[in-house]
């Protein structure tokens, strides 16, 4: 081989090597700007602390025993909850409650924050309905928190601009994780069962969604990550209701309500223009670890970790109360909601699949298509070109 032609695939590969820096910092910079949560207690990182006369925060021991802190952090769950695991999956910090910032607002005086790192507006114990909203129990029901997110728009536009916004928000994730309450609602309620059949109520649970989902888009949404409901009639508290054993009652509400959250998402996809979404199959992911929890290194598929009673579940997970020790080995946390070591599988699979839980594609399949958008084919064109220059001229040296 003559100097020249080494000479020559040198300088062909080191022309190269810069172009792929240079498209591979060019994809970096159209990542994930933001993540805006939306939901219940699976997904409230602190709302509800900033909530007066509610009982629904997570601020007692043994709340965030394995959290960083080793504190309660206003999650309900032991450790970290999936806003913060999806975060995480993402390379962003987790973002911080709404409410947390309207304080700092309030105390500092500080005319500007800035909403672009993302916003969490979950609340535990919401519901798609308004719930309890007025008891002691009292939570920031969805309907309100999209209200919320109306104002940081508004804010937002008047500080950067409608299209710079709109940039914004069409590469950010709105992340929405609700129902469950909802479902909880309809069997404690002789007036709702009484008022409508268990597909009616479903059917208006899917079309009242459907209605804050589109103004969620009508102010910039774009690419959502949405969770159905999980078997919660397995949960301890239900199971309670049937000798141990998973409530069917419960079950079979969550499924159909499934069911219409899907065809409910594909047919609001078809309406409206750009949207791209990732439908996670919570109930058959949970059911899964909970008829085969060997597999992931589970031992106790009932009863709560944390709580009082049978099956750790006739009372709230309270510092009085008993509590497990291998968190780890546990499904269930307290006597509703799931140990971290869950979540973590759960938010594996919301982000990597297997596709018999995601649908029609899961999170990173949506993060690339948003890449894929941005990279648009003016801006490939320029790429191949570069490409195709360097590859002749190095063979007409
Ligand atoms: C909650 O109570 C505090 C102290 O009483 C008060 O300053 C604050 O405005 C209240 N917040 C709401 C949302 O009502
Ligand atoms: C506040 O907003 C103004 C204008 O929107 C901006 O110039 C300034 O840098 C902001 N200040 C802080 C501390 O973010
Ligand atoms: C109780 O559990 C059994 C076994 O899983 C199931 O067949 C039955 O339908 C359940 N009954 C109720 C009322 O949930
Ligand atoms: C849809 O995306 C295209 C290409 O990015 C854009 O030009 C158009 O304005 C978007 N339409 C809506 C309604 O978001």
């Amino acid at each position: 081989m003559n100097k020249l032609v080494i000479l020559m695939r040198n300088s062909f590969l080191f022309i190269s090597f810069f172009i792929i820096m240079f498209s591979l910092g060019f994809l970096e910079a159209q990542k994930v700007p933001a993540i805006y949560v939306f939901g219940d207690s699976l997904v409230d990182v602190g709302n509800n602390n900033y909530i007066n006369g509610t009982f629904a925060k997570a601020i007692l021991p043994y709340y965030g025993i394995d959290f960083p802190t080793k504190k309660p952090a206003g999650r309900f769950s032991n450790g970290k909850n999936a806003a913060d695991l999806i975060a995480e999956k993402i390379g962003l910090p987790t973002s911080p409650p709404y409410l947390s910032i309207l304080s700092k607002v309030k105390n500092n005086n500080k005319k500007n924050v800035s909403f672009l790192g993302g916003v969490n507006f979950a609340s535990g114990g919401a519901g798609i309905f308004n719930g309890k909203h007025d008891s002691l129990w009292r939570s920031i029901p969805l309907k309100e928190q999209v209200e919320y997110y109306s104002q940081v728009y508004e804010q937002l536009k008047q500080q950067i601009g409608a299209s710079k916004l709109q940039n914004h928000l069409s590469k950010s994730i709105f992340f929405v994780v609700i129902g469950g309450n909802d479902i909880f609602d309809y069997l404690n309620s002789m007036d709702l069962q009484k008022k409508n059949t268990p597909q009616q109520y479903v059917n208006s649970m899917a079309s009242s969604l459907k209605v804050q989902l589109q103004r969620l888009y009508n102010n910039g949404a774009r690419m959502l990550e949405i969770a159905g409901v999980a078997a919660i009639g397995c949960c301890p508290t239900l199971r309670l209701k049937n000798k141990t054993e998973c409530f069917s009652e419960a079950n079979f509400l969550s499924f159909k309500y499934n069911e219409e959250l899907q065809s409910m998402l594909k047919e609001w996809q078809l309406e409206n223009k750009n949207i791209s979404y990732s439908y996670f199959d919570t109930y058959a992911a949970l059911q899964d670890l909970i008829q085969n929890p060997t597999s992931h290194g589970f031992v106790d598929v009932k009863n709560a970790c944390c709580g009082i009673g049978e099956l750790n579940a006739q009372l709230p997970c309270l510092p009085s109360s008993n509590i497990c020790t291998n968190r780890q080995d546990h499904i269930f946390w307290d006597p509703v909601h799931p140990t971290e070591a869950v979540t973590t599988i759960i938010v594996d699979r919301i982000f990597n699949g297997p596709s018999k839980y995601t649908s029609p594609i899961n999170m990173k399949q949506l993060l690339h298509e948003s890449i894929a958008k941005s990279l648009s084919p003016f801006n490939f064109l320029l790429l191949l070109g570069l490409v195709v220059t360097c590859y002749y001229q190095t063979k007409t040296i």
